[in-house]
């Protein structure tokens, strides 16, 4: 049976990168991305093979789209659902300078927004499915030796927390108990990657975006929760 992946927010950047990906693998996708968004290119990707390619809407900051979301989703399930979606936040990312909203802002969109989400997906995740969100090694306590990045690190430690809570609550789902990954996928060139082309990154979205669904393939259904990188390599929580 084909292997079906919801990737949230999956129009452009490392989340269009792992629809291709995907459906270059055989599986079939369905990729979310915000209302008035260019969804040209992920539609594109559809044209060899339209069956395995569909398109939902929401705003992982918007409470109130989620019921439309489950909606069109139906009575599809998943194999994998990814929580790509995130921003970086203020260039500036510290706490000394960020407003109430600017940190609000970051830690909505990166940490409750997809944990939210997560919570009301559980129905559309089959039994044995997996949970993936799109960390980052900047979610890491432990290598945090050099400061710095405050808005985003905090967003995403968070969201290992609580993508944790969430494996550790779940442990008696399915015949494995619930698989929860956060990975890294190394510094990659996208928009937030090289904010917005003002810095170069360390590398291309092909090998990133490869890697990742590697390591998905390696641990989906395991009732594991890893933090991993792009390389399959665990990092240090
Ligand atoms: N690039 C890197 O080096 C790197 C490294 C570590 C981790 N990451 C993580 O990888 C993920 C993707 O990053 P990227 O580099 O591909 O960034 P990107 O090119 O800026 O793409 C960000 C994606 O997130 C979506 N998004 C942002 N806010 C959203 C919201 N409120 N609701 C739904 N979708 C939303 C964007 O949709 P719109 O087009 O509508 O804005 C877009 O699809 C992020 O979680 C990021 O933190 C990236």
């Amino acid at each position: 049976m084909t292997n079906t992946i919801l990737i949230v927010g999956a129009e452009r950047g490392l989340g269009l990168g792992l629809a291709e990906q995907f459906l270059a693998r055989g599986w079939s996708v369905v990729g979310t991305a915000r209302v008035g968004a260019d969804t040209s290119a992920l539609r594109a990707l559809g044209a060899d093979d339209p069956a395995r390619l569909s398109l939902a809407m929401i705003d992982v900051t918007e409470r109130d789209g989620i019921a439309s979301l489950l909606n069109e989703l139906g009575d599809r399930r998943f194999d994998v659902i990814y929580f790509n979606a995130g921003i970086f936040g203020p260039v500036h990312q510290s706490v000394t300078e960020a407003t109430d909203a600017e940190f609000a802002q970051v830690m909505l969109t990166n940490t409750f927004g997809p944990i939210r989400l997560a919570h009301r997906l559980m129905d559309w995740l089959a039994l044995d499915g997996t949970y993936c969100f799109m960390s980052s090694h900047r979610g890491s306590t432990a290598m945090n030796l050099e400061g710095g990045l405050e808005l985003y690190r905090a967003s995403k430690v968070a969201l290992n927390m609580l993508a944790r809570g969430l494996w550790a609550t779940n442990r008696d789902r399915g015949s494995h108990g619930l698989t929860v990954l956060s990975i890294h996928p190394g510094w990659v060139r996208t928009a937030m990657g090289t904010l917005d082309g003002t810095v170069e990154a360390e590398m291309e979205l092909e090998p990133s975006v490869c890697g990742v669904a590697d390591v998905v393939e390696r641990h989906r259904g395991s009732g594991e929760n890893l933090y991993r990188d792009w390389e399959d390599r665990p990092l240090d929580w």
